[in-house]
């Protein structure tokens, strides 16, 4: 019988690793044949870690289960799928999985993560197959036409960038794929790169395929060393099959792959300080232009993507443009993964079309706050997003629609907060990160940020009038760093800071705060 229990990071943090060892020590102490798989989640964070056994192909699972419920597990038979306080039923049916449109995520949780074998039984490397057979322009066209943006968070259209570096001239570029996953609330790289690495490398094959590159390099979260040890373990496994090297595929072009450890910098993630820090160099800002698709790493031609996006062209080359295109509203095509966390009852992984509203998250996939008390504010796009009011819950996830509440989706991070946050803390936090995570190359940023911690800080403790003064103050330095700051994190900061004065005034009013 397969036994499946995460090797996932998260699954492994709530004691996934002690799972998979009483159930090898139970079943050799019953005699019973267990072959035991360590998959990625399945993003069902709060039945972590769940195991599931394989009957006659259907998946069963059970969950939350702790290396204490093994023994209890075996009395049930659960590896004949009996009953049991745990039991979750079929997986495939859980209605948290079944609401759920796969793509990018199609494999994560199901597949072994260590065996290419598998990853090819469940149409694994088809894209590439794919890939092999069309021009280097119809490639980028394919990406073009399926509507994919950039998930890392600027929503930018992968194909037209691919396109400035196929159309680029120079003897060497590169694809790097930035895995330095940072904001608060995230995970969907990670459960890719722990849960199904090899996606990803046939994505970034693609990639090097479509724009002529021979040279790839994961810009790898240094916090995440299982997803190294899965990145590595898949890197040699492809290698020795003949998916990377000197000749992939039999098809005389060349694609090498490497993961290079990040520095563990906020903004190392913002692309041209990634680039600077993969040559070795202190993690700071370039100017742009050029671009990087035109001289990135090296000073070579270099297509840029988060690792959701490079996971998500497989599917895309397999099934056709047309296919994914299909899903999504508006601009905003396909499906995005995104993550729920903070304070909600049912945290972890919703891969859907675009379209569905911050509500149905929510609500419907989080089943609302884990406290149980109102929802309040919901922060979308990492830390330099802005905290959306209950309000505003019926906003449809998708790039437009965000924009026009003056909110982003950025990576999809999610994070929900009850009534009893202090949103002046909140905005308070946003410029204190920003000020301490500034690369420190402009003054809007490097400067602006510790002022600004300092006028909330002043605003909090004064009077109604000095309070009003500093509002004022607070929103014109807001003002000038999203006018002049060099990127996103000192451009971006003051999107919190400001929708926590528009929509939860009454938090920076001292009275109000003596109050509560
Ligand atoms: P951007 O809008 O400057 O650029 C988007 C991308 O498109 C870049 O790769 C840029 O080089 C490329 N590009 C633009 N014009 C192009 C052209 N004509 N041809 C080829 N390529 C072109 O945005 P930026 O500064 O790269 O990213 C900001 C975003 O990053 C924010 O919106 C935020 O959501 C996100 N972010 C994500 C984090 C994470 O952990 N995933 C952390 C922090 C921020
Ligand atoms: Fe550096 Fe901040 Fe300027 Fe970005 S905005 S370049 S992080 S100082």
């Amino acid at each position: 019988t397969t036994v499946y229990v995460p090797r996932d990071a998260s699954a492994s943090s709530l004691g996934a690793d002690a799972v998979a060892k009483a159930i090898e020590t139970e079943a050799a102490a019953r005699k019973l044949d267990v072959q035991l798989v360590r998959n990625g989640s399945r993003g069902l964070y709060w039945l972590e870690p769940m195991v599931e056994v394989d009957i006659g192909g259907r998946r069963v699972a059970y969950g939350p289960v702790q290396a204490g419920d093994v023994s209890a597990l075996f009395d049930a038979d659960f590896l004949r799928g009996g009953e049991d306080v745990l039991a979750l039923g079929p997986t495939e049916d859980i209605p948290w999985l079944k609401s759920q449109q796969r793509l990018t995520f199609a494999r994560v949780g199901i597949v072994d993560p260590r065996s290419l074998d598998d990853y090819r039984a469940r149409g694994g490397y088809l894209g590439l197959q794919a890939a092999l057979k069309m021009t280097s322009a119809q490639i980028v066209q394919a990406v073009t036409d399926s509507g994919l943006r950039g998930r890392g968070g600027a929503a930018f259209p992968a194909g037209i960038k691919w396109k400035t570096c196929l159309e680029a001239v120079a003897e060497q570029k590169y694809i790097v794929c930035n895995a330095d996953e940072g904001d608060s609330g995230t995970f969907a790289d990670r459960m890719v790169m722990e849960g199904d690495p090899f996606v990803l490398i046939e994505g970034m094959t693609i990639a090097g395929l479509a724009v002529g590159a021979s040279r790839g390099y994961i810009y790898l979260r240094i916090e995440y060393p299982l997803a190294q040890r899965a990145l590595q373990a898949a890197i040699e496994a492809a290698t020795a099959a003949g998916y990377l090297g000197d000749d992939v595929c039999g098809s005389g072009k060349a694609f090498h792959l490497e993961v290079r450890m990040a520095a563990g910098a906020y903004i190392c993630g913002e692309e041209t300080s990634l680039l600077e820090s993969l040559e070795g160099k202190r993690g700071q800002v370039r100017f742009k232009p050029p671009l990087p698709a035109i001289q990135g790493l090296f000073g070579k031609p270099t297509v840029i993507n988060n690792v959701v996006t490079l996971a998500t062209v497989p599917i895309i080359l397999e099934r056709g443009a047309t296919f994914y295109r299909d899903y999504g509203s508006g601009r905003s095509r396909g499906t995005i993964p995104l993550q729920l966390a903070g304070n909600v009852k049912r945290p972890g992984l919703v891969e859907r079309a675009f379209g569905l509203t911050l509500r149905e998250l929510v609500e419907d996939c989080g089943g609302g706050t884990a406290s149980g008390r109102p929802v309040r504010a919901v922060q979308v796009g990492g830390p330099l997003g802005a905290y959306i009011p209950a309000s505003q819950l019926d906003t449809p996830i998708d790039y437009e629609a965000f924009a026009a509440i003056g909110g982003m989706v950025g990576h999809g991070g999610v994070v929900v907060f009850d009534d009893s946050v202090d949103m002046a803390a909140q905005a308070r936090f946003a410029m204190e990160f920003c000020a301490i995570e500034s690369c420190g190359k402009c003054t809007p940023c490097r400067i602006g940020s510790t002022r600004g911690v300092e006028v909330i800080d002043r605003m909090l403790a004064g009077d109604a009038d000095q309070r009003e003064r500093d509002e004022v103050l607070l929103r014109d330095l807001c003002q000038t760093m999203v006018a002049g700051s060099l990127c996103a994190l000192g451009g971006m900061a003051p999107f919190p800071v400001l929708s926590a004065l528009d929509h939860f005034h009454e938090d920076f009013e001292g009275e109000a705060r003596r109050i509560a």
